[in-house]
């Protein structure tokens, strides 16, 4: 022990990581264990590590931007951005794999699917995509305690909420049942007085580069798939890369997008 220091074990870099914990979850299901299944399980366990970090962030960008806090909350959907691209290059690391590779475990996995990844529901949810919460309750009909999280996401105020009440902080009339003409004329003007309303401004863009990248995983995503599997159907049970395209149109921030036709 090095003088003057507690037990090691208490303050291990392994104990305070719990590295045995982690590293004792990967658990190959094929048998005789297949070498590809490794790098299957962890590039999904990475995912789901990064979307908890992903949520956290997002949280954080919520409760930031609707006290009005517009530059610490930019600062932090940075991170979020940089967590994206990480996300983005991950399914290149999988793309590694070939379709033979895949299908000496694949059958293992039914009906296990990303499809049933609450975290991913959770994160659409608080991005503004409230529908996904119709599906994630459907999927996880038989899970109380995954119901209750969703749940709870979906009466929890979206980042586009979170900005509606900055806005109105800002004296923009963004009312009514139906805040969507309200904030699109906010939006209007912050896009074409944006000297004057810097900082929200940069917010919105990043905004869209958060919406953009969130695409961008879909898409590549969308690719690995085709790649992986071409047509079949996926083991969740959707028609596999026809379901995942109909995703590729989901906008998290549609206004922000909008906008852009609007100015001239
Ligand atoms: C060989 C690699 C992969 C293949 C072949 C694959 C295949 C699929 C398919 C076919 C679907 C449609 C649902 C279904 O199963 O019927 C799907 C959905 C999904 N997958 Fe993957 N996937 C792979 C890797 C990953 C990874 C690494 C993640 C990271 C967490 C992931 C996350 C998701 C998510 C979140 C969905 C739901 C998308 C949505 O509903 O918008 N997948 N995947």
């Amino acid at each position: 022990m090095i003088a003057g220091d507690t037990p090691r074990k208490a303050r291990s870099y392994a104990h305070y990581l719990k590295i045995d914990e982690l590293l004792g979850l990967q658990e190959r299901l094929s048998e005789p264990a297949r070498h590809d299944e490794m790098l299957f399980i962890v590039v999904h366990q990475v995912h789901e590590l990064w979307f908890k970090q992903m949520l956290h962030e997002a949280e954080a960008i919520a409760r930031l931007v609707e006290r009005g806090d517009v530059r610490p909350a930019t600062r932090v959907f940075r991170r979020l951005i940089e967590i994206q691209r990480v996300l983005i290059q991950q399914i290149a690391v999988l793309e590694t794999m070939t379709p033979v590779d895949f299908l000496e475990f694949r059958a293992h996995l039914e009906p296990a699917s990303g499809l049933q990844s609450l975290q991913f529901r959770e994160l659409e949810i608080l991005s503004g995509l409230r529908d996904s919460g119709a599906l994630a309750l459907e999927l996880h009909a038989a899970d109380e305690p995954a119901r209750a999280r969703i749940e709870a996401r979906l009466a929890r105020p979206s980042l586009m909420d979170a900005l509606d009440a900055c806005l109105r902080g800002r004296g923009f009339d963004v009312g009514g049942d139906d805040p969507s003409p309200g904030r699109l004329a906010a939006l209007e003007t912050i896009y074409r007085e944006a000297a004057g309303h810097y900082d929200l401004y940069l917010l919105c863009e990043t905004m869209v580069e958060y919406d953009e990248n969130f695409r961008l995983w879909r898409y590549h995503h969308l690719q690995m798939v085709e790649r992986m599997i071409g047509r079949k159907p996926g083991t969740g049970g959707t028609e596999g890369a026809a379901y995942l395209t109909g995703t590729l149109a989901k906008t998290c921030f549609p206004e922000l997008w909008e906008v852009r036709t609007r100015l001239g």
